[in-house]
C-alpha cells in the first residue's frame, strides 16, 4: 500500500514536471514516504531524515517533505527535531501535495507553523472526500499495477496503528476503480492487484448495494487485463461468495493472503481479530475444497502481550496443520495509540525473537517441501522484466503468489519465507 502511495506521490510530482533524479544530491525535492506499522520502520526513517540535513545545508532551495503514517502520527513534532523539513502530509492527504507545490508562494490553505523563522506546513486533517479523488500514479514497471479500491480500516486489531494513521474505512466508487483499470489496461499492463486493508468489506460505505465480488466481476470484463489479485482479505469477512468468484472467474489468480496472526484463541481474542482458529481453519478448508491448487499465505505475530508458551505452540501447530505456501512473520512491536500497548504481560524481546526464529525455521521446511512439489511442472509465467540478480535471466511470476520473492533492501519489511511465484 505504501509503495503504491509512493507511485501516487511520483504521479503528482511528474505532473509538475519533476523527474526522478538518480542521486539524492541532485534532487530539488525529496519526499520520504514513511511506514509506522512496526517500530523498526520508524527508526530507519529517523536516521534517513537526519542524513538529509547535509543536502539542505548545501542547497537551501531543496524542498523536503515527509509523507505517510509517521507523518500522520508525529505531525508538527517532526519540525521540532528536523527544522529543515518543509511539508508534512498524511496518507489521506496525498492530493494536497499538488496544492502545496502550486501554492508555495501564496499558500493559504495549509496549516502553517513558524519555527526557526521557517514556514512549515502540514496536511494531516480529516480529508472526507479523499476516496472520491482520482490521483494520478506513476507506476513502476509495465506489467503489474496496483490499484487502491478502499482506504483506512475499521477493524482496530489491538496491535495495529493503521486505523489511527489511515482513518476510517472508505471504498472508492466502483466506476472510478473500473475506469482506472481500463486506463491501465490501455497502457498495456496485464496484471492488477487491488489494494485495501480489508477488501472483503469493499462497498460498505457506498450508497448502491455493491460488494467486492461485484467489483471483481466488473474488472474481469476489462479487455487486456489477464490476471487479477487482491490484498488483504480479513478472515472474519471472507465470504462464500468471494470463494465462488475466485473459482469461477478465470482471470483470478489462485492465491489468497489470509493473515492468521496467531494460533491461540486466547491471543486472537486479545488481538481483537474476530475469529477463532477453528473458524479460520474452516475458511481455509472451504478455499481448498473449491480451488484445490490455491496458494495460501499469511502473516504471523510472535510475542503478543500475554502469549504464553502454550499459546505460541498453538501457532506452530497451526503452521504445521495448514501448510502455508509462504508467510510473513513479525515480532510484536509496541505502537502508539493501540490498545495492546496497555495490556499486561508484555513479552521480553529475546523470547519474541526466539519464537520468531522457531516460526521461520518451521515454515522454511514447509516452504521447501512445497517448492519441491512444483519441481518439474510447467507453469505459465507472466514475465516482468530482467532479473535484478542476473541480467541474463528474465523474472516473472506464476499465478500462485502475489508477494515478491524479495523486496529491495531498503524496505526490509520482515523476515520473509515465501515460495511460489518466484523466478
Ligand atoms: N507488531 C507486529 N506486527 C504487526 N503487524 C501490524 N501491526 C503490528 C505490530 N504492532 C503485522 C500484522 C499485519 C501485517 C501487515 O503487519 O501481521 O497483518
Ligand atoms: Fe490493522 Fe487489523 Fe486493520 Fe489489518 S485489519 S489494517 S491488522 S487494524
Amino acid at each position: 500500500m505504501n509503495v503504491h502511495d509512493s507511485e501516487k506521490i511520483a504521479g503528482i510530482l511528474s505532473g509538475h514536471g519533476y523527474e526522478a533524479s538518480s542521486e539524492v544530491k541532485d534532487a530539488d525535492m525529496i519526499v520520504i514516504n514513511t511506514c509506522s506499522i512496526r517500530q523498526k520502520a520508524e527508526q530507519k526513517f529517523l536516521s534517513e531524515l537526519g542524513r538529509l540535513k547535509h543536502f539542505k545545508d548545501r542547497n537551501p532551495n531543496l524542498k523536503i517533505a515527509v509523507a505517510g503514517c509517521i507523518a500522520q502520527l508525529k505531525g508538527n513534532d517532526i519540525f521540532k527535531r528536523f527544522p529543515y523539513v518543509d511539508f508534512v502530509f498524511g496518507p489521506s492527504n496525498i492530493d494536497t501535495l499538488d496544492r502545496w507545490i502550486n501554492s508555495r508562494a501564496q499558500n493559504t490553505e495549509h496549516r502553517t507553523q513558524i519555527i526557526d523563522d521557517r514556514q512549515h506546513k502540514t496536511a494531516l486533517q480529516d480529508n472526507p472526500e479523499y476516496h472520491l479523488k482520482s490521483i494520478p500514479s506513476k507506476r513502476e514497471g509495465q506489467v503489474r499495477a496496483w490499484v487502491s479500491i478502499m482506504y483506512g480500516c475499521d477493524n482496530f486489531c489491538s496491535y495495529c496503528v493503521v486505523p489511527y494513521t489511515r482513518g476510517r474505512e472508505k471504498s472508492r466508487p466502483l466506476d472510478d476503480v473500473v475506469n482506472e483499470v481500463k486506463r491501465i489496461a490501455e497502457q498495456g499492463f496485464k496484471e492488477i492487484t487491488l489494494l485495501g486493508q480489508n477488501v472483503n468489506s469493499y462497498g460498505n460505505n457506498l450508497h448502491k448495494n455493491i460488494e467486492f465480488t461485484d467489483l471483481l466481476k466488473a474488472i474481469h470484463e476489462i479487455d487486456g487485463i489477464e490476471r487479477i489479485r487482491f490484498v488483504t482479505s480479513h478472515p472474519k469477512d471472507l465470504s462464500e461468495r468471494l470463494i465462488a468468484a475466485m473459482r469461477d472467474l478465470p482471470k483470478m489468480c489462485e492465491h489468497m493472503h489470509l493473515p492468521l496472526q496467531a494460533g491461540s484463541d486466547k491471543v486472537l481474542s486479545l488481538m481483537n481479530r474476530g475469529y477463532t482458529y477453528k473458524e479460520y481453519k474452516g475458511k481455509v478448508d472451504a478455499l481448498r475444497a473449491s480451488i484445490p491448487h490455491i496458494a495460501i499465505t499469511t502473516d504471523i505475530i510472535t510475542g503478543f502481550p500475554g502469549e504464553a508458551d502454550d499459546d505460541f505452540k498453538a501457532t506452530l501447530k497451526a503452521l504445521k496443520e495448514i501448510e502455508y505456501d509462504g508467510i510473513f512473520a513479525f515480532k510484536y512491536s509496541k505502537r502508539p495509540d493501540t490498545s495492546a500497548l496497555s495490556m499486561p504481560g508484555h513479552i521480553e524481546e529475546k523470547v519474541k525473537s526466539h519464537r520468531l526464529s522457531q516460526v521461520l525455521d518451521l515454515q522454511s521446511a514447509i516452504t521447501l517441501r512445497k517448492n519441491r512439489e512444483v519441481e518439474g511442472r510447467t507453469l505459465e509465467v507472466l514475465v516482468e522484466g530482467q532479473s535484478d540478480t542476473d541480467k541474463d535471466k528474465l523474472t516473472g511470476r506464476t499465478e500462485l503468489c502475489e508477494r515478491a520473492p524479495s523486496f529491495p533492501q531498503s524496505f526490509e519489511p520482515a523476515l520473509e519465507v515465501s515460495n511460489r511465484g518466484r523466478e
